[in-house]
């Protein structure tokens, strides 16, 4: 069994107003500003989170995901996973240290999904915001909105689903932990797990190429999900669905362990699977995407 890529590190959010997606992020969600670049670029993290930062807002013309990276255990991993990307047909792209602030080299590569992915294995330590790790309080006080405690996963839509599950199955050591099939076998959405989480990255089939659904952030309790959307409605922010369990997942709850068979759904239970309790889509959940 192939691991050693232990999880989702970083996503590099393009956005198309710096100022009005740092008052998303930091006053509602509640991330940690932790360092700017020279490019512009703002770094935040989840207090839980022990590494430097998370996610990455870009500001640019159009909105949408530059790129996912995933923190490997060593460099000789990464370099071990980047001859078989090779071996594989993707193209590898070597970003050197630094490029991000804080962070060690990256390999990038493309998926057949068309999203660029990273993998690194070093990235500065601060440790956990507010609590550190030498005799840490429970909590740090002084966190913002929703008090977000970790990037959790993405959720994308593209292409060539099969060939994308090959690439983060046999290259990468995923496992495909729940999908959903069509009556002919044909799987339109597949959740892939690193670890021991439902999902690190599940993919949704779409005639267009790398694009961007969602970037989610872990919450405690269902009391934090709850207070999570009062804020979103004390602020006015645009939202899919108020809080609810996904079917699929267990709404996040469930775990895998390598040796589980993937958990399927029938496509004609997509509404279910999705919103276990209205038992149907919503327009804007499938139509809101960059
Ligand atoms: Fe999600």
């Amino acid at each position: 069994m192939k691991k050693g890529i232990m999880r989702p590190g970083h996503v590099q959010i393009r956005v198309l107003d710096l100022d009005e997606a740092i008052k998303h992020y930091v006053d509602l969600l509640g991330l940690i500003e932790t360092d700017r670049d020279a490019q512009g670029r703002v770094y935040l993290k989840g207090w839980t989170e022990v590494d430097k930062f998370s996610v990455v807002l870009r500001e640019a013309d159009t909105a949408g995901m530059d790129f996912m990276g995933f923190k490997c255990i060593s460099e000789d991993v990464v370099d071990a996973r980047r001859e078989e990307l090779l071996a594989f047909g993707c193209e590898v792209e070597n970003i050197p240290e630094g490029e991000l602030s804080g962070c060690g080299r990256r390999v990038r590569f493309t998926a057949p999904s068309g999203h660029a992915f990273e993998l690194f294995a070093t990235k500065e330590q601060p440790g956990k915001w507010g609590v550190g790790e030498k005799n840490p309080e429970a909590w740090p006080r002084g966190i913002k909105g929703m008090q977000a405690q970790r990037f959790d996963h993405c959720l994308l839509y593209g292409t060539n689903l099969d060939k994308t599950l090959d690439l983060f199955r046999d290259v990468l050591g995923f496992d495909l932990a729940e999908q959903v099939v069509t009556p002919d076998g044909t799987r339109v959405a597949q959740f892939l797990t690193a670890s021991m989480k439902a999902h690190d990255v599940a993919f949704i089939d779409h005639p267009e190429p790398g694009k961007f659904h969602h970037a989610s952030f872990f919450l405690e309790t269902w009391e934090s999900v709850l207070r999570a959307a009062d804020l979103i409605s004390m602020t006015d922010t645009s939202i899919d669905i108020g809080p609810t369990r996904h079917g699929l997942t267990h709404g996040s709850g469930d775990y895998h362990y390598p040796d589980h068979p993937p958990v399927t759904w029938d496509v004609d239970q997509l509404g279910k699977a999705i919103f276990y309790h209205d038992r149907v889509l919503n327009e804007r959940f499938l139509s809101v995407l960059t």
